[in-house]
Parts: C-alpha cells; sequence; structure tokens
C-alpha cells in the first residue's frame, strides 16, 4: 500500500515543477483544471484516496491533503495576478493608446451672430461702439424725446436701481437700459458730426420668460448723421444688410410705424425664408410672408437738440435690432430660451 503522506508530496514536487514549465494564462488556466478540477482533479483524487487509511489516520492525512489544495491555489492566483500585472493596473493611463480628441469649443451662436453683424456694418465704414447697462434715465428715456410720463415708456418697463450707482459713463445710473438707443445720445453728446455708428449690448426688460421674451437680451443700435443723410441712405444701408446676412433673395420693405425718437418712423420688416415670402401654409411668418426685424427711422430734430447738434442743418437715420430676433428668423428657432440654456447639443448647431 502507498504512504497517503509520501503522496501528497509527491503531488506537491509534481505540482511545482508543472507549474514552472507554465506560462501565459491559457497554461496556467490548465494546471490549475489538472489539479483542482473537482471531478478528475489530481488533489481531489487524492482525498478520494484516503478512504483507504486507517481511520485513525484520516483526520491528520485530510488536514495535509487541504492544506495542498490551499497552497496550490495561492500559488495559482499569485501567478494569476502577477501575469495580470503585466497589463496597467486599473486606473492607469495607458500612453500607447489612441488620444481622445478634445471637443474644441467656439463662441456663443450669439456672439458669432453679433460678430457678423459687426463685420458687416464695419465694411460700410461704421464705427463699433459700446456703452454702460446701468443707466440714467436722462440718456435712456428723457433725451429721447421720451419725456416723464410719456406713454411710450410704458412699452420698456425696466429694472429700477434701489439706488443711483455710478456707471461706466461716470453718471448716476438709476435703471438697466432697456434698449441700446441711449447710446445714440452718448456718442452725440461728446463727438460733432458726422457720425457713422453701431452700438451693440445687453438690454433689460421686465418681461416674462416665454418663447420670445427674456429679461435681458442684445440689441445693436445704429446711428448715421450727416450733411445730407436720407431716408434712402436708410434703406440701402438696411437693404445692404439683409441681403449680407440673409442672402441675396431676401426682399426688404417699410412699414410705417412710431417711435419717439425718429419721425418719420418704419419698422422693417424681411421676406420670410421658410416660404420664400409666399406665406403659403407657413407658421414661420403666420403666413404674411414677411418676418419683422427692426425699428428704424429718421432721427428726431428733438434728439438733435437734446446733444446740441443744429437741427437745421444735420439729418441722420436710426435703427435698432434685436439680435436674438435675428438669430430667430436667420435660424429657425422656435424658442429663445434656448439660447441661454448651455445645451450645447443645441448650441453647436450654429455655425457662422
Ligand atoms: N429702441 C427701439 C426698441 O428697443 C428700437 C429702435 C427703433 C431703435 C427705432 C432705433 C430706432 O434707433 O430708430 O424697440
Amino acid at each position: 500500500m502507498t504512504d497517503p503522506a509520501r503522496d501528497i508530496d509527491a503531488l506537491r514536487t509534481q505540482f511545482a515543477e508543472e507549474l514552472a514549465r507554465a506560462s501565459g494564462e491559457p497554461a496556467l488556466r490548465a494546471v490549475r483544471d489538472r489539479y483542482l478540477a473537482r471531478k478528475g482533479g489530481l488533489v481531489s483524487a487524492l482525498l478520494r484516496g484516503l478512504g483507504a487509511a486507517p481511520a485513525e489516520e484520516r483526520p491528520r492525512l485530510g488536514q495535509l491533503v487541504n492544506a495542498l489544495k490551499q497552497e496550490i491555489e495561492t500559488t495559482l492566483d499569485a501567478r494569476a495576478s502577477e501575469a495580470a500585472g503585466a497589463r496597467p493596473p486599473t486606473g492607469a493611463v495607458d500612453v500607447t493608446l489612441p488620444g481622445r480628441v478634445p471637443g474644441t469649443g467656439h463662441r456663443h451662436p450669439l456672439t458669432l451672430l453679433r460678430e457678423r453683424i459687426e463685420m458687416i456694418f464695419s465694411r460700410m465704414g461704421f464705427l463699433v461702439i459700446e456703452g454702460p447697462e446701468l443707466e440714467d434715465d436722462y440718456h435712456n428715456f428723457e433725451a429721447l424725446n421720451m419725456p416723464p410720463e410719456h406713454p411710450a415708456r410704458d412699452m420698456q418697463d425696466t429694472l429700477y436701481l434701489a439706488a443711483p450707482v455710478r456707471s461706466l459713463a461716470g453718471s448716476a445710473a438709476t435703471l438697466l437700459r432697456t434698449h441700446t438707443s441711449g447710446m445714440q445720445i452718448r456718442h452725440m453728446e461728446t463727438h460733432p458730426p458726422p457720425v457713422r455708428l453701431i452700438a451693440p449690448g445687453r438690454v433689460y426688460r421686465r418681461d416674462n420668460l416665454d418663447l420670445t421674451h427674456t429679461p435681458m437680451f442684445t440689441q445693436v443700435e445704429g446711428l448715421v448723421v450727416g450733411d445730407h443723410v436720407t431716408l434712402a441712405d436708410l434703406k440701402g444701408t438696411l437693404f445692404t444688410f439683409v441681403r449680407e446676412l440673409f442672402g441675396e433673395d431676401r426682399q426688404v420693405r417699410f412699414r410705417p410705424s412710431f417711435f419717439p425718437y425718429t419721425e418719420p418712423s418704419a419698422e422693417v420688416d424681411i421676406s420670410c425664408g421658410a416660404c420664400g415670402g409666399t406665406g403659403i401654409d407657413c407658421s414661420m411668418c403666420k403666413r404674411t410672408g414677411w418676418l419683422e426685424i427692426l425699428g428704424s427711422g429718421m432721427v428726431h430734430p428733438a434728439v438733435f437738440e437734446a446733444v446740441g447738434y443744429d437741427p437745421e442743418r444735420y439729418t441722420g437715420f436710426a435703427f435698432g435690432m434685436g439680435i436674438e430676433r435675428v438669430a430667430l428668423l436667420k435660424w429657425g428657432v422656435e424658442d429663445i430660451r434656448l439660447f441661454y440654456e448651455n445645451d450645447f447639443r443645441f448650441l453647436e448647431q450654429f455655425p457662422l
């Protein structure tokens, strides 16, 4: 009869030799199966063989076999994790992998649009100026021929400051400007004619958020003053602008309107891009074929008087448009709020 203790030692030696020869994960797995498989494994066979040993020897021999089993398991585990160690530990940087391409950022569509508008007017010789968002009543309303109690103020309810603060321009600001038209006054106060400028910037209204309103939005003001500036210049300028921005196929129409700081005044519409101006079944232009884009007119003599320009000598035109509005029209966006929600899926759709 064989000596079970010797058999155990022999198996230990045999395992050590086989393990030494095994390299690579498949070979290690084969060794594990050969020794530890529950059915037909060499260790299980050894355990079963103990049945033939004398009863008083069995517990001790059983312990020895179990110890060997443990040993084999531990050794195999150690080899396996050594083999895995050749791979980078989880979380480490594998510098041999191809890189992830970082998403390239870009400016906000409204910024791109503002720059595009600035470029179009720059090419027509317009100066681009900016001014304070904190404004005083005089520049926002009064000098624009809207004295206190003037009904036109109702259309532009704004946010007032609890106490006047010193604005960037040095005056005592009491409100957030409702439009960029105050920049007409600010510029003319400090510069003699001629004038040819645009003034882009943020403006504020006491409006609730909805599809077409935000309490803060951006406008571009335009002002041209000189010796022989006429309504034809206004039309030609805006016509050129619209075709540059929207395309050569667009029509422009002037509709009589009212603003206290222009006389005559006009609202300007462009033909609808969605239906080609036909209006047929078009939700974009509500079947009119036209989209309102801006307000404009010939500078009112009272405005010239406020800034000390001679209304007998000078004439001028002015216009003001909302950049968001232009964006909605240009890209067919239906909800102005999307421009302020910073959702990349939206913002990435507007290459200019
Ligand atoms: N300030 C006007 C507004 O916010 C827009 C506007 C209309 C500006 C006519 C002008 C103008 O310069 O002449 O609704």
